[in-house]
């Protein structure tokens, strides 16, 4: 036997079949591991006393490998384990984010490391000559438990040092549980291995299943559910004494996106099919070897690649951080730093060139369906390579055109925004979608009706930059492969900043946009982007886990509905009172939000509807965090309410800090920022269908200071399906301590801007 497993097997004696404790730094969350005496490695939390996971496994199943050598990787690394050693740590450390919510942020959380071993017994031939024969050899592998615990919650993740024994391995499973205390309140979307564009459903966790069905966006272009109880990350959820839990992981790289299972009360196995979607195509559906755990227990589930594998690793390496925040106050979820804070700092030398941008753009008309991305109707399909556009006959529909980007850039300069996204620029709109082309664009050709030099350059001599638009299709490896001279493009014409888009089904085919494979790409993206110094705002792709902290140039991304729904049937009143507990944990939204003419058959054909009034717009500004902020509606309706676009031309997007005063999931967020290098504050609502009453306390400006106060209301009879459009504006000057009481419509909101005089 060699020295090396000896010592392991020595110092894995003394410490067997006990339980260790970490708590939080004030002393609320106790976290506890122990080992089963099957040996399976067990974790509990609990928040001033009060359960939040019940005692729950930690573990993956691995996959048969045909490649492995020994046969060793198909040995699960869920139970047989022994503990051969614990570290504990504290760190505390304040660090400043490239642009955030507030203009520093505390790092500060206790540690505890669990290294354990587990033993297989292989055979392998030994000895020489006449006595060489099969010998049963102990393998000992190593995977280590980190767990990390602050005040606001915990997170834990699977680390793998390089290792003989566990070198290349196949994910085919992650098995870590988060065992539940009740039936508690959730607010969910379906778990889908494609799309995160659903609205969210509240239910008791015993509600799950049933209302599965009608929870999924059929019509979303790639869908695929895989479970009656499969539902996503961020999962916030309330107990019924008042305890909030939010489900969510951190730093997700070069792994695959988890998704939470719910064992109910009707489960019988894993990853039961709900059938369905464009992209359902699951070659190798994957049935667990181990029992279920207790009802109320979430069970993750990875997102499988075309092979139906969630994973190809290679040591050392790691698991994303699997987090669980809480607090008896609603108010602390909004407010946690739990994710940036478990990503690592940031990896780029220079940062200068990334900006916070407000933005408008020519996309609103085309998503409405006014005017067209592509620039003729003339063919049936085109292929890019045999067209020549010059000799086209234009639809007379094509938006991204010279005189209408002119316009939107004389908007942007006379109103204070620094960008304008121009989509449609470029060629190979006509069967862009769901065709399964893999040379779908090019990203560098533009119509002959955008001149791109001649529009930039009317862009800088406005002190205005046009944002690039790259939608792939999906088709991540035609992206790929054009993707240094798209960005040559850029960098020659002076674009910093890149909306992508992900529409449709993963080319190549049976890859799902969050796999391993797909999340890999958008991280290349994201990388060689830095390189060219360019922002990136990625829509379609996966949702973010806190990466912004590592990459500063990820300045957003989509991954929920936004505000393009508005224009395919609307959304709930109170979708926006939940998507800062959900989808924002993880990093900014580009929402898109300022929608002023909520009825769009009032310019269009289109019956849709927004379910907000124009103050609730407003206010999105303030409680939808973002660096990057889109003023979404045409120019000519700001122009209607020009003393309200007020407000969006003042706002900042970049803060010092942030205080959330008031919140209740899917009910009220009110929440107050000072703009980063000033001393004035800004102040946004944001209420559901119900309507709200804020009495908001200044007790947060400078002592001593007046500031003069602009209130932008919802009017008494306003309503965000009757009477969105009624607003008051009123200005007076306070100072700390005085008191705001204001009045959010049904479906509506407030924003307030304070400038210290
Ligand atoms: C979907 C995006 O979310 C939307 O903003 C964009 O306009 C279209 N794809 C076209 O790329
Ligand atoms: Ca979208």
């Amino acid at each position: 036997m060699k020295g090396k497993r000896l010592l392991f097997l020595m110092l894995m004696m003394p410490l067997m079949a006990w339980a260790e404790n970490v708590t939080s730094p004030n002393g609320n969350i106790v976290l506890t591991f122990s080992l089963t005496d099957k040996g399976r490695p067990t974790y509990e939390m609990t928040y001033k006393g009060r359960p939040v996971i019940k005692p729950s496994h930690l573990g993956l199943e691995l996959a048969k490998d045909k490649h492995a050598s020994k046969g060793m990787n198909e040995t699960d690394l869920i139970d047989g384990f022994k503990v051969a050693d614990v570290k504990y740590a504290e760190f505390d450390e304040t660090w400043k984010p490239v642009w955030g919510e507030t203009a520093t942020i505390r790092n500060h959380y206790n540690e505890m490391a669990v290294t354990l071993v587990q033993n297989k017994q292989d055979t392998e031939y030994q000895g020489d000559g006449k006595s060489r024969g099969l010998a049963l050899i102990d393998h000992v592998r190593r995977m280590i438990i980190r767990f990390r615990v602050y005040d606001d919650g915990i997170g834990l993740r699977y680390e793998f040092p390089q290792q003989r024994e566990l070198n290349y391995f196949l994910i085919k499973e992650e098995r870590t549980e988060f065992a539940m205390a009740g039936d508690h309140t959730a607010w969910w979307l379906p778990g889908d291995y494609d799309t995160q564009e659903q609205e969210t459903q509240e239910t008791k966790l015993s509600g799950i299943r049933e209302r599965m069905h009608h929870a999924v966006n059929w019509g979303n272009s790639s869908v695929a559910t895989f479970s009656e109880t499969g539902v996503q990350t961020a999962l916030q959820m309330k107990t019924d004494d008042g305890l909030y839990i939010n489900i969510h992981e951190a730093a997700c790289l070069d792994y695959a996106t988890m998704h939470l299972e719910l064992v109910d009360q009707q489960t019988t196995h894993f990853t039961e099919k709900l059938g369905g979607g464009s992209n359902a195509y699951t070659p190798n559906p994957q049935k667990s070897n181990w029992p279920l755990p207790e009802p109320f227990t979430f069970v993750s589930h990875l997102t499988p690649d075309a092979t139906g594998l969630k994973g190809a690793m290679q040591t050392p390496c790691e698991t994303p951080w699997r987090t669980v925040m809480v607090s008896d106050d609603a108010r602390d979820m909004l407010s946690s730093n739990l994710i940036l804070n478990l990503n690592e700092p940031c990896k780029l030398e220079d940062t200068s060139w990334i900006h916070p941008t407000k933005y408008c753009g020519v996309w609103w008309e085309m998503i409405v369906g006014k005017s067209s991305w592509n620039y003729t109707d003339e063919f049936p399909s085109i292929k890019l390579d045999q067209i020549d556009w010059t000799k086209v006959k234009p639809n007379g529909r094509h938006a991204a055109n010279n005189e209408k980007v002119k316009r939107y850039i004389d908007f942007a300069a006379k109103n204070g925004l620094d960008q304008v996204l121009v989509e449609g620029w470029n060629v190979g709109w006509e069967d862009w979608a769901n065709m399964w082309k893999r040379d779908v664009f090019d990203f560098v050709t533009p119509y002959p009706d955008f001149d791109i030099k001649m529009l930039n350059d009317y862009a800088h001599s406005k002190g205005v930059k046009i944002m690039m638009h790259h939608e792939t299709s999906s088709s991540t490896q035609n992206y790929e492969r054009h993707l240094e001279d798209a960005f040559t493009l850029m960098n020659k014409y002076g674009y910093d900043a890149v909306k992508t888009g992900y529409v449709g089904d993963i080319i190549p085919r049976g890859d799902h946009h969050y796999s391993q494979s797909s999340n890999n790409h958008y991280m290349h993206v994201i990388k060689e982007a830095a390189k060219h110094h360019i922002m990136v705002n990625a829509h379609e792709a996966v949702r973010p886990t806190g990466i912004c902290r590592t990459y500063p140039n990820m300045v957003g991304n989509e991954s929920a509905r936004g505000t393009e729904y508005e224009a395919f049937g609307g959304s709930r009143p109170d979708h926006t009172c939940i998507l800062p507990f959900t989808r924002l944990q993880g990093g900014p939204m580009d929402y898109t939000p300022g929608i002023f003419v909520t009825k769009l058959s009032e310019w269009s054909g289109n019956q849709s509807w927004a379910r907000i009034t124009l103050c609730g717009s407003l206010a999105l500004y303030l409680t939808m965090y973002s660096p990057l902020q889109m003023a979404a509606d045409l120019p000519e309706h700001y122009e209607r309410f020009d003393d309200a676009f007020q407000f969006i031309r003042d706002v900042a997007c970049d803060w010092d800090d942030s205080r959330y005063l008031e919140a209740e999931p899917a009910d009220y967020i009110t929440v107050a920022r000072k703009a980063k290098g000033t001393n004035n504050w800004f102040i946004g609502g944001k209420c559901d269908e119900n309507g709200h009453k804020s009495v908001i306390k200044l007790d947060f400006l400078e002592k001593g200071k007046k500031y003069d106060c602009t209130i932008y209301a919802d009017a008494k009879d306003a309503h965000y399906e009757t009477n969105p459009q009624a607003y008051t504006i009123t200005k007076r000057v306070v100072k700390k301590g005085d008191v705001l009481k204001l009045t959010e419509a049904p479906g509506g909101g407030f924003a307030v801007s304070l400038m210290m005089k």
